[in-house]
């Protein structure tokens, strides 16, 4: 099984370190200009904190992803936030809509998943395809290329009666950000590992890669809050126009 299919668990719920999703929700607003009516496609979903927080905005989302276990809390969530929201359990490269979305969200580093560059192609044309004409995507990598980026990570953290280890680096020459969570379990002496290795493409790869799947434009910026790229930004945004 690819490592994929394993690390998006209870454990990666319980230990996800993200960022604040209300927040995030006026900056994913901003950055792909989201009107009222708008019907947005969540690929990657997760646990479903942007899903739900845009529904509550008033949009019409579907969340899309592949770990059933992330997608049982997210609906759970919804069903508690009051807010309905679709959720779909699939693989990013085989979305079954056809011009259907006027938004997609491809967040918190979700994307590059796959060793072969066409499957990773095959993820932006299937996007393509589940857009309405002028449709735009938000496509969120974090930018590991920046000189001011972590390029070796070593992170622990503890929470109840599990320790959390994560061991990562990135190689700047072939692009790919390899490394293994840790869970302790401390009661019974269990350990559980998973490996993850994402290929983080550079802006002009991802330029590149874009036009291929047959987008018409691409903008870039380096944070949520709509500043344009530059080699030290934190993040690569790419906001792309069918
Ligand atoms: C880093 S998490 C981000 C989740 C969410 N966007 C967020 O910001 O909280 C990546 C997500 O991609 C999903 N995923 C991994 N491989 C996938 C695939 N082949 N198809 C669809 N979803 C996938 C995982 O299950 C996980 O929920």
């Amino acid at each position: 099984m690819a490592w994929y299919e394993h690390i998006f668990n209870e454990y990666y719920i319980k230990f996800d370190g993200h960022g604040d999703t209300k927040e995030e929700g006026s900056y994913i607003e901003n950055l792909l200009k989201i009107q009222k009516g708008d019907k947005i496609l969540d690929l990657c979903c997760g646990y479903g904190r942007h899903s739900i927080e845009l529904a509550k905005r008033g949009y019409t989302v579907v969340g899309y992803d592949l770990s059933n276990i992330l997608l049982e809390r997210a609906k759970a969530d919804a069903v508690a936030a009051r807010v309905d929201v679709r959720f779909i359990q699939g693989d990013m490269r085989f979305l079954p809509f056809n011009v259907e979305f006027d938004k997609v969200i491809n967040i918190f580093s979700s994307f590059g998943y796959f060793d072969k560059d066409e499957d990773n192609l095959q993820v932006l044309k299937s996007i393509l395809n589940s857009l309405k004409d002028k449709g735009k995507l938000l496509l969120d990598q974090i930018n590991k290329y920046s000189g001011k980026a972590d390029k070796i990570i070593h992170q622990q953290n503890e929470e109840g009666h599990i320790k959390f280890t994560k061991d990562a680096q990135f190689d700047s020459d072939t692009g790919i950000y390899s490394g293994r969570y840790t869970y302790e379990i401390l009661d019974c002496q269990e350990v559980k590992e998973y490996t993850f290795r994402i290929r983080i493409y550079n802006i002009n790869e991802l330029r590149k890669l874009l036009a291929l799947a047959g987008f018409n434009a691409v903008e870039f910026y380096g944070d949520f809050q709509c500043n344009i790229f530059n080699n030290d930004s934190p993040r690569i945004i790419a906001i792309a126009t069918k």
